[in-house]
């Protein structure tokens, strides 16, 4: 089952340029992929947490290796529902006006909850950040009212699309489809442009290609040999240096961080994941998680549910290896 977010970071509905476009590309998905279910974030519908003194406390403290304060954890958890909520999804739709030269300042907010150590990107300091996210797909949808791309300066610089994109990068994503509509207002055909990004967006929605239409096989019991895998489902090759020249331990952050969660859901959870708007919606997958009930495991350990099998096998025989040079059993 695919499960496309639609992040919106627009709050002017139904006369929101992006979001119209955000509309025919969800369209044309859906009409390919009936099965694929769509649920959507309002950025601004209110629901969304500060990240304050006791976030950005909790974040230093399981940077620097240690565990949020009693005092953070409430904040911490807090967080960590709003990414579980973003990490549950196999891919992604944004649409984002720019707001002076970047992005609203709920986009920001959003990704400096999200953004945390062990969630979203490891660390090593000898080699920097790892994105996290592998393996997902995103399509975002950009639109200026004055500025477009090659423009002189007095109409504007893009810290908008540059700085959206390259947090995609940072966290993982390979697979970023760019639709634009700039400028939406400094032109002389305004009806005719926007004709033209609606019938963009519809294509950006449909599959390219017969390998890109099949899902991502995750737990077929079949040989991985004989299994084809989607290049959009093949993790990217490791940048950097070559693996000999790789430190030999595992860095202590490239592992996700356990987190004690809170038997809250996320934000936004009145959205819920809905085939189509004719169709009544699926069971949420986050479910709410009663006091002293675990959580399930695509909620626990949602990188582990995306191992096929003998990925699995190789992760846990690596561990045990670990804990046997400690001297752990
Ligand atoms: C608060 C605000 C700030 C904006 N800043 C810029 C800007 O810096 N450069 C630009 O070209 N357009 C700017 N615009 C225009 C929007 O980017 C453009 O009209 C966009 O398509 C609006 O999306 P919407 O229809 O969802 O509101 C701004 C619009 C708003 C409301």
């Amino acid at each position: 089952m695919t499960r496309l977010l639609h992040v919106s970071a627009s709050p002017r509905g139904a006369a929101s340029d992006p979001l119209t476009l955000a509309g025919a590309f969800l369209d044309a998905h859906q009409a390919v992929h009936p099965g694929v279910y769509v649920s959507h974030l309002d950025l601004h519908d209110g629901t969304l947490p500060a990240f304050g003194r006791l976030h950005a406390g909790a974040k230093m403290a399981v940077t620097r290796g240690g565990q949020p304060s009693p005092e953070q954890t409430g904040a911490w958890d807090e967080a960590r529902a709003v990414f579980d909520r973003f990490v549950t999804a196999d891919a992604y739709l944004f649409s984002v006006p720019m707001w002076n030269s970047g992005v609203p300042y709920v986009l920001k907010q959003w990704i400096d909850i999200i953004t945390q150590p062990g969630w979203v990107f490891g660390f090593t300091p000898a080699e920097g950040y790892t994105g996290l996210l592998t393996g997902k797909k995103a399509a975002v949808v950009y639109t200026s009212g004055v500025y477009s791309p090659g423009a002189p300066p007095a109409f504007g610089v893009d810290f908008h699309a540059s700085y959206l994109n390259d947090w995609l990068r940072f966290a993982g994503f390979t697979d970023v489809t760019e639709i634009r509509f700039q400028p939406t207002e400094l032109t002389a055909t305004p009806d005719q442009d926007r004709a033209a990004a609606v019938a963009r967006a519809a294509d950006a929605g449909k599959p390219s290609s017969p390998q890109e239409a099949a899902p991502c096989p995750r737990t077929a019991r079949i040989p991985p040999a004989a299994r084809p895998r989607p290049a959009s489902c093949r993790r990217p090759p490791a940048a950097g240096r070559p693996r000999s020249a790789r430190p030999k331990r595992l860095p202590r952050l490239l592992t996700r961080t356990p987190v004690a969660r809170s038997p809250t859901v996320s934000a936004n959870e009145g959205a819920p994941w809905r085939r189509n708007p004719a169709t009544p919606a699926p069971p949420t997958p986050a479910r709410p998680v009663r006091p002293g009930q675990r959580p399930p495991l695509m909620a626990r350990a949602p990188w582990c549910t995306a191992l096929d099998t003998g990925e699995r096998r190789c992760l846990l025989g690596l561990m045990r290896k670990m804990l046997r040079s400690r001297g752990g059993r």
